[in-house]
Formats: C-alpha cells, structure tokens, sequence
C-alpha cells in the first residue's frame, strides 16, 4: 500500500512553532532518550548531535568530557540549549544550522546521534550524503528515529527504506525495536558504521 505523503516541506516553521516563548516540546524531556544512555560508554568524540533541540543529548555526552557539537535549524532552541551550558564550561558548542547543508562543512566527527531527526528530514539523500561527507571513515551514526507504523507521523520509516538511504558506504549493524518514554510512539533505535 502507498504510504501517506507527510509534507515536510515547512519543516522549519512548523518546529519553529514547537520552540517559540512558553512552549515545550513533546520531545523535550530533560534528558537523551534511553537508548542514547545505554550506549554512553561506545561513543567516540568529535560527536555530532544533529536536530539537537535544546541540546539535553550533546549536554549528557558534553558532561561526560566528550567534545560535542549540537545543530539545530530553530534559533529558539539553539538560544535555550546556549542558556542551558552558559558559565558551565563544558567541551559543547551549538550552533544554528540545517543538516541538510551538512555536505558544504569542512569539520569532522566520529559519532553522530540523530535522536529524532531522520523521520523529519525533507531531504533524506541529501542528509545521508552530507553524513557521509562528515563521518570518519569507521565512524558510527546512532539513530532515534519512527518506526514503519500507521500511528508514526509520515509513516515512519521502514528498515527496507533505512537500507536505502544508508547503502553506499554504510553497513547497518543494529536495527532494534525500542520504547519511547511516554510509549506513545513506535520507535527504532538503529546502529550505522561509515565503512571506508
Ligand atoms: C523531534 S525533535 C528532537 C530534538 C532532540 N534531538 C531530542 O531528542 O529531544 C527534532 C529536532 O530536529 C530539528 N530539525 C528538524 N529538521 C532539521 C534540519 N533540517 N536541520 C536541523 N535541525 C532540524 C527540529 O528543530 C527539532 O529540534
């Protein structure tokens, strides 16, 4: 069956909305979501928290003295994740840009956490391109990301879609089911090396 066309097309305003004066994000829990803790130890810097929100995910890598770098398109959420660190002098940066634009930028990372991101993202070839173009080789992308589901705004994404977007110059080593913490949605927590 033809999956429903989720129009992502006005990505920045509808998220913008999420982030202006007095409202809070669904998504905004205060800390990274489970699986991100799980694998905490596994994680190599530079790291790059791409969609980092408020930035709860690259602050917890950041307290652990792991060099980090959070983007997010919506400078309300980068202004609140910039308050969050102000005076605590940890190794985090962050900074309002599209990960889309990822294939234009000079840096280098190690890691990438994509914790809810990918389902969002109007232009995924693009986006996994400019992973390609950031990750060092034997680099791993961790993704948070809708489940292939009818409740999954979009759709979700399938592992048959996942394999898709990351063939050339990626191997998937773990797709696994996992819980969000208000288990509204269905969610995959996937593991993703940058082979050489
Ligand atoms: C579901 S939220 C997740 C936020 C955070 N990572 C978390 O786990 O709480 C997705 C985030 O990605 C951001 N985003 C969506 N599309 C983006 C893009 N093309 N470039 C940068 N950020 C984007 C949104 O502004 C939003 O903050």
């Amino acid at each position: 069956m033809e999956k429903e066309k989720y129009d992502f097309s006005g990505a920045l305003k509808g998220f913008a909305e999420h982030y202006e004066d007095g409202n809070s994000p669904v998504w905004d829990i205060g800390r990274p979501k489970q699986p991100f803790i799980e694998i905490a130890n596994q994680v190599v810097e530079p790291i790059l928290d791409a969609g980092c929100g408020t930035g709860d995910t690259s602050i917890f890598f950041a307290s652990r003295g792991l060099k980090v770098i959070g983007i997010d398109f919506v400078e309300n959420a980068i202004l609140r994740a910039k308050s969050k660190v102000k005076g605590h002098n940890l190794p985090v940066e962050f900074l309002v840009k599209d990960a889309v634009t990822l294939d234009e930028w000079d840096i280098k990372f190690n890691t990438v956490i994509d914790s809810g991101l990918l389902h969002a993202i109007y232009d995924r070839e693009k986006y996994s391109n400019g992973l390609k173009h950031i990750l060092n080789s034997a680099g791993r992308l961790y993704v948070f990301y809708f489940k292939d589901d009818p409740s999954s705004p979009g759709g979700g994404i399938s592992d048959n879609e996942l394999k898709g977007i990351f063939a050339d110059g990626w191997k998937i080593e773990s797709i696994k089911s996992v819980s969000e913490d208000n288990d509204e949605w269905k969610m995959n927590f996937a593991v993703i090396l940058r082979k050489s």
